[in-house]
């Protein structure tokens, strides 16, 4: 069940009560890519199932947990682990960690994740800044009553990834040689991998590449003011591009393979959207 606005409000009280913490910049960490919580100065690790009215996440494969700390000097507040619409969850259950981040006064949010290359000129194991993304398929986290204290009810969606920032992290990574692609996401529901006539689709729509999360956190963060840049990594070509058979343990292993460049490219994104908020 969602929150309304009063709920999310309280469900805020209730968490500076218990945590005192004043994060600047919220980071979301994507399937098997939370390596970088080990270099943050952890101040205290909260699992989602102690917030009371928090959604619990299901996937084994995501910790579930708030972690408070500071990563180059910046207050950071890191889910390590998100919800996602393919877990039952409706979109406005999704976003109630990036309200919470919002209602604590995060100002900027790195969101990343492992997805699927559609683009044929894209490697597995490399990287994409999203730069615009297709989600019409998806339910909005803006159904329903509007909350006008967080949103206005027709937001304006033509820099939902902040695009000055956006521009500056692609700078900084050639600088460290790592090559990343900036590109078009577009978000399905899952659990299933798309299909191969769903993914000449997405490649005909004008999408570089596919995953089951990040479009609806960032079009709320985007609503709610909140500055968002999001970083994907390439696991695996999509459907029907190459012969092999799509899996999951595919995707945790090349996310994992990527640590190195991938935690450079996270700092980075952390910097400029510090400099920029
Ligand atoms: N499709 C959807 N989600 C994904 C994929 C994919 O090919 N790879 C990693 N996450």
């Amino acid at each position: 069940m969602s929150l309304s606005y009063e709920e999310l409000v309280s469900l805020k009280d209730e968490f500076q009560k218990k945590h005192l913490f004043s994060p600047e910049i919220g980071i979301v960490l994507g399937s098997g890519l939370d390596s970088i919580v080990d270099q943050i100065e952890i101040e205290e690790i909260i699992p989602y199932q102690e917030i009371p009215g928090m959604p619990v996440s299901t996937n084994k494969m995501h910790k579930g947990q708030f972690v408070l700390g500071t990563l180059d000097g910046v207050k950071v507040m890191v889910m390590q682990g998100r919800l996602h619409l393919y877990e039952g969850y409706e979109a406005k259950e999704v976003v109630t960690p990036h309200i919470l981040m919002k209602l604590l006064g995060v100002k900027g949010v790195v969101l990343t994740n492992a997805c699927g290359a559609v683009n044929l000129s894209y490697h597995p194991g490399e990287f994409m800044l999203i730069e615009d993304h297709i989600c019409f398929e998806v339910e909005s986290p803006l159904k329903g009553p509007n909350m006008d204290k967080l949103t206005t009810r027709f937001p304006d969606m033509s820099d939902i990834y902040s695009k000055e920032i956006t521009n500056c992290i692609e700078k900084e990574a050639k600088k460290e040689s790592i090559p990343v692609h900036k590109g078009v996401f577009m978000q399905f529901v899952g659990p299933q991998f798309e299909t191969k006539a769903e993914i000449k689709m997405a490649r005909t729509l004008g999408a570089d590449a596919v995953g089951m999360s990040t479009a609806i956190e960032a079009l709320m963060l985007s609503a709610m003011g909140v500055k968002t840049v999001a970083l994907s990594v390439l696991t695996n070509m999509a459907c029907g591009i190459l012969e092999e058979k799509l899996s999951d343990e595919d995707v945790i292993r090349i996310s994992k393979q990527s640590k190195e460049p991938f935690e450079k490219l996270l700092r980075i994104a952390l910097k400029e959207l510090k400099q920029h908020c």
